[in-house]
């Protein structure tokens, strides 16, 4: 019976496996000592993700995370943690949704949003650790700018769904994202983005 359940999911294999048995959660109790710690989400809006790092000579030495997320928030998070454990500062502070889901073998398009939580976390878990050391942080000037915030949605994704020509029109990436689908706030800027990119990156 679970298993005929399991089968009629969309999911591939590995976000099924990533969820099943998620990889470097971090536990309640747990005594880990973090380095750096970010927070991205909100739990108004459902979803809500914590992201713990310790750094040695300049690389993550370890990793935990925790969210209140749906499977693909889950799976996402978990294979973001596996790849970013030993990779340096700056590798992991480029670590993009893109990444993740490709290592994942994909996702339902409607939930690619929910994959944005676990490396914008990450992100601020190293702007907590640098901060915290007292060091200038050099990544920052790349960081993408969150455009909507109840759906965590930057303007590099945006960018990047339309150069993929995965997006049209903002019905597309609204359908894609959910961004302007909780406060709407963000509708106005969204749409003079997107124009925008539409226009530098029409054929
Ligand atoms: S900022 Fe809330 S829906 Fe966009």
């Amino acid at each position: 019976m679970a298993n005929s359940f399991m089968s009629q999911w969309v999911y591939t294999d590995t976000v099924k496996e990533h969820f099943m048995n998620p990889r470097n959660l971090w536990q309640d109790g747990e005594d880990f000592e973090a380095d750096g710690i970010g927070e991205v989400g909100s739990l108004a809006c459902g979803d809500q993700m914590r992201v713990g790092i310790k750094v040695v000579d300049g690389k993550i030495q370890d990793l935990r995370w925790l969210t209140y997320g749906c499977a693909s928030a889950i799976a996402s998070t978990s294979m973001m943690s596996e790849m970013a454990i030993g990779m340096t500062l700056e590798e992991a502070y480029h670590l993009t949704p893109t990444m993740i889901m490709d290592e994942l073998g994909g996702l339902p398009e409607h939930k690619f949003h929910c994959s944005v939580l676990g490396d914008k976390a990450l992100r601020a878990a190293i702007d907590d650790y640098l901060e915290k050391q007292g060091m200038p942080n050099p990544y920052k000037n790349k960081v993408a700018k969150v455009m909507c915030e109840c759906k965590n949605v930057t303007d590099v994704q945006i960018e990047e769904l339309v150069k993929a020509g995965k997006v049209h029109s903002f019905e597309e990436l609204q359908e894609l994202t959910g961004v302007s689908t909780v406060c709407g706030k963000c509708k106005n800027k969204i749409k003079e983005e997107l124009e925008e990119l539409l226009h530098i990156y029409s054929k």
